[in-house]
């Protein structure tokens, strides 16, 4: 069985730029290192390719057009993200929601390009939705809870469950990861337990003095 991912978006928080953002990767690198768990970052669009170049751990963009490499000023092409050393993207994140037809452009465009896509969803009607586009992951984060501190793994375990099984209704080779105020070791055990494959996250780690003890924590009782 492989690992849970822990996913690490860096959003456009100040704290997540530029030296920071390399202090993260670092911090997720030796961890990942130690405990054997896959720790990947998601870096603004001007920190990937430094990190994707510099650490060995899995580097995703946030977000990706469904464009095709030539005259589109200011898109995100999939071919442009796996050249700067791209794992994969986030697709659909709730602070950049797309349309049906755009989200199944985008993972089409990371499948041409044999990248990892993590298509974001808000409920278990939009997870199976997801899963009918066949992505490698689907990662359902309730809104409401991005950023709060109140984590989904205590505050909603019902919608972790129920998306879970949305999913694989749908796709059994779909897996599943989930997100919102995720903070320790005890909210990824929850939500690994409810039957995700991993946690998305951002505040807890980014905003945090020390990254390293965060990530520690998350990956503590894996
Ligand atoms: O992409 C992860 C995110 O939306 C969750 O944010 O700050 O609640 O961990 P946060």
């Amino acid at each position: 069985m492989s690992s849970p991912l822990i996913l690490v978006n860096l959003k456009t928080y100040k704290e997540g730029m530029g030296s920071r953002a390399h202090a993260i990767a670092t911090a997720a690198q030796a961890i990942a290192q130690e405990s054997g768990v896959s720790i990947g970052i998601a870096p603004s669009y001007i920190d990937l390719h430094p990190i994707a170049r510099h650490f060995m751990i899995p580097v995703y963009a946030q977000h990706v057009d469904g464009s095709e490499p030539g005259a589109h000023t200011g898109q995100i092409t999939a071919h442009a993200i796996k050249a700067a050393g791209a794992s994969g993207s986030l697709v659909n994140h709730s602070e950049r929601r797309l349309t049906l037809a755009d989200i199944e452009a985008s993972v089409k465009a990371l499948q041409m390009q044999k990248l990892v896509s993590v298509i974001c969803s808000n409920n278990e009607i939009t997870s199976a939705g997801a899963a009918a586009l066949a992505p490698d992951y689907v990662a359902i984060e309730p809104p409401e809870l991005i950023g709060s501190g109140v984590s989904v793994s205590k505050a909603n375990p019902e919608i972790i469950r129920r998306s879970v099984a949305a999913v694989r209704a749908v796709n059994q080779k779909v897996k599943v990861l989930t997100g919102a105020g995720i903070q320790s070791g005890e909210c990824v055990k929850i939500a690994v337990d409810l039957g995700t494959d991993g946690v998305l996250l951002a505040s807890s780690v980014v905003k945090a003095q020390e990254p390293a003890v965060v990530l520690r924590d998350l990956v503590s009782k894996l």
